[in-house]
C-alpha cells in the first residue's frame, strides 16, 4: 500500500544542483536555533467548527468519517495551482487559507457514543532530515515553515496527529468507514482497497482499477449505512448542513461584502486610466484583485470585467477588451477571505458616468426585477419563488418593449418562456464558503427548498441582448446588464448585505460623479 508519508517524486531531479555530500548534509543540518513553539489562542471559528462536527456526528452514529482537505493540484510540471482546501474540510475544522495540503479530518466513533475528532497533517520536519532544504514541494526553505502539531491543536481546538498516523486509519477501515470521496481521490482509492480487503478478506493491492472497486459511499453497504443515518450521502449531508449559516459565517459574509465594496470603489476611482488603456478590462480585473490582495484577501472566483458586448457573455473572464465611453461595463467580482467565505456581487456601470436613455431603461428593468424578488424573501417561501418573481418582471418588461411574440402572461407559461432568451441563467444560488455553495444539496432542499433564517444567497437578474439578435431593436444589441446582490434571510424577512454598493441608476451615476470630483 502506498503510504501517506510518501513524498511525490522530484520533478526537478534533472536540473537539481542540491549538494549531496555528507559534509554538506552535516553542515546544513547543524547550528540552528531552538524553535520556540508559541501556541496561538483558539481561533474565533473553533467553537463553531466544533458545533458543526457535533451535528455531523449525530447524523452518523457508529461510522468512521474521513474528510480530506485534498492535495495540491498540478498546473504544469512542478508548478501547482494555489492550494485550496476542500470546502467541507474547512467547514468542519475552521482551517481555511492557512490549511496544509494533504490534511485529513477523521471522526472516529467513540465508545460512549458520538465521535472523537482527529486532524492528521504533515507536521514540521526536523533539521535531522533533508526535507527542509532539499524538497521544493514541501520543504521549509521552499514553501515556508509548517506549523507544529501543538500549534494547530491550540489554534483549531482539535486533537492533531502526524500524517504518518493515517496509515493505521486506512489499514483499519471497513464497511463502517465513509469518506468524502471527491476531496482526495488518492486517499479514497487507498480506503476503497482497505475496505475491500476488510470485507472480502482478499488482498487487492497492485494495479487497481478504481472503477472495479466498491466505492465506499456508493456501495450497497454504504447505502444501507446512509439509510440508517439519514438517507443522504456524506457529500449531500455536508452541503445541506451548510444551507443555513451560523453566526460566525454571517459575520464573515458581511466582511467579504465590505471588502468587495472596496474593490468596486477602487475601480470607479480608476476609470480614466481604465478607459485610456487598450485592455481596460484587464485593468478592471487587476484593480479589483489588487485591492483584494492588498487587503490580505483573495477572490472567490475569476473576476468578470465585461465591457460593451462582452457583457452578453455570461462567464467572460478573458477580460482583454477595451472599456469604451458610451458603453456599459458589467463587473462581477467577489472577495474571498482567509476563512474562504466569499462575496459574489455584480454591478453594471456606464463607462462615461451617464446611462443613455435605453441603457437606463434596461438597467432599471433589471433593478425592478431584483427589487421585486428581494421583496418576497422571508422564511417560509420556496427558493424557486425568488426566480419566478424576477422572471415575472423580465417577461413583463420584454413584452412591453415588443420583444416577445406572445404576451408576458403567455411567456411565463412553462412550455413557452420566450423571455428567457434574454436571461438564460438562474436568479439565485446559495453563497458562503463556495461561490456556488451547497452544490450537492438535493433539489428538494435547494430549488424546491423552503427558506430559513440564516440562509445566504444571491439575487442576480439580468438582461443580455446579443449583438446579433434580430428580435431586438438595433440600439439594444450588445447591451448586457446584471445586478447581483448577496441576501441574508432574517427571522422576519431579508437583508441585502450588499445594499451599500450603489444599485439604482441614479445612485450609480452619483457614485461615478463623486469619484470624478475627487480627482
Ligand atoms: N459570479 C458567478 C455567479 O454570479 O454566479
Ligand atoms: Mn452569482
Ligand atoms: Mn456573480
Amino acid at each position: 500500500m502506498a503510504e501517506q508519508t510518501d513524498t511525490a517524486p522530484r520533478a526537478t531531479s534533472n536540473r537539481s544542483t542540491t549538494p549531496g555530500s555528507d559534509t554538506f548534509k552535516r553542515y546544513i543540518g547543524s547550528e540552528w536555533a531552538e524553535r520556540t513553539d508559541i501556541l496561538p489562542a483558539s481561533r474565533e471559528e473553533a467553537p463553531f467548527a466544533a458545533a458543526r462536527r457535533a451535528r455531523l456526528s449525530a447524523a452518523y452514529p457508529g461510522k468512521r468519517l474521513v474528510i480530506p482537505a485534498g492535495r495540491l493540484k498540478q498546473r504544469s510540471n512542478d508548478t501547482d495551482f494555489p492550494f485550496r482546501a476542500n470546502t467541507a474540510f474547512t467547514y468542519l475544522t475552521g482551517w481555511g487559507s492557512d490549511s496544509e495540503p494533504g490534511s485529513v479530518l477523521v471522526l472516529e466513533p467513540a465508545d460512549g457514543g458520538g465521535h472523537e475528532a482527529s486532524l492528521y497533517f504533515r507536521e514540521r520536519a526536523g533539521r535531522d532530515s533533508d526535507e527542509f532544504y532539499a524538497n521544493p514541494e514541501i520543504g521549509e526553505f521552499w514553501i515556508g515553515p509548517r506549523p507544529s502539531l501543538a500549534q494547530v491543536a491550540s489554534d483549531l481546538g482539535l486533537e492533531t496527529l502526524g500524517i504518518a498516523g493515517l496509515d493505521a486509519v486506512v489499514a483499519s477501515s471497513d464497511e463502517n468507514t465513509l469518506v468524502l470521496r471527491d476531496a482526495d481521490p488518492e486517499l479514497t482509492l487507498l480506503l476503497d482497497i482497505a475496505v475491500e480487503q476488510a470485507t472480502t478478506g482478499q488482498a487487492t493491492t497492485g494495479q487497481q482499477d478504481e472503477a472495479a472497486l466498491p466505492a465506499i459511499t456508493s456501495s450497497p453497504r454504504a447505502e444501507e449505512a446512509d439509510t440508517a443515518s439519514g438517507s443522504e450521502s456524506l457529500e449531500q449531508k455536508l452541503s445541506e448542513m451548510r444551507l443555513v449559516k451560523d453566526e460566525y459565517e454571517i459575520a464573515q459574509m458581511r466582511l467579504a461584502v465590505a471588502a468587495t465594496a472596496r474593490g468596486f470603489d477602487d475601480i470607479i476611482a480608476d476609470l480614466p486610466r481604465i478607459t485610456s488603456h487598450e485592455r481596460g478590462e484587464r485593468l478592471v480585473e487587476g484593480v479589483f484583485n489588487g485591492r483584494a490582495r492588498a487587503d490580505g484577501n483573495a477572490v472567490g472566483y475569476d473576476t468578470i470585467a465585461a465591457s460593451g458586448p462582452h457583457a452578453c457573455i455570461l462567464h467572460w473572464t478573458r477580460n482583454d477588451g477595451p472599456v469604451v465611453p458610451g458603453d456599459l461595463i458589467l463587473i462581477d467580482a467577489g472577495v474571498e477571505l482567509d476563512s474562504y467565505y466569499t462575496a459574489d456581487i455584480t454591478r453594471t456601470l456606464p463607462v462615461d458616468g451617464r446611462f443613455g436613455d435605453e441603457q437606463r431603461m434596461i438597467y432599471e428593468a433589471v433593478r425592478e426585477a431584483a427589487d421585486a424578488a428581494f421583496a418576497i424573501v422571508r422564511p417560509g417561501i420556496r427558493f424557486r419563488e425568488i426566480h419566478a418573481t424576477a422572471m415575472g418582471v423580465i417577461a413583463q418588461k420584454t413584452a412591453e418593449w415588443g420583444l416577445l411574440p406572445v404576451t408576458a402572461e403567455e411567456a411565463i407559461e412553462p412550455e413557452n418562456q420566450q423571455h428567457r432568451r434574454y436571461m438564460v441563467h438562474g436568479t439565485s444560488h446559495h453563497l458562503g464558503l463556495d461561490v456556488h455553495d451547497c452544490a450537492k444539496a438535493r433539489r428538494e432542499m435547494y430549488l424546491d427548498g423552503v427558506l430559513e433564517a440564516g440562509m445566504v444567497f444571491t439575487i442576480e437578474p439580468g438582461l443580455y441582448f446579443q449583438p446579433d439578435d434580430l428580435t431586438v431593436p438595433e440600439s439594444f444589441r450588445g447591451i448586457g446588464v446584471r445586478i447581483e446582490d448577496d441576501i441574508l434571510v432574517t427571522a422576519t424577512g431579508a437583508e441585502n448585505l450588499s445594499a451599500a454598493i450603489p444599485r439604482t441608476a441614479d445612485e450609480v451615476e452619483a457614485w461615478i460623479a463623486a469619484a470624478a470630483s475627487k480627482r
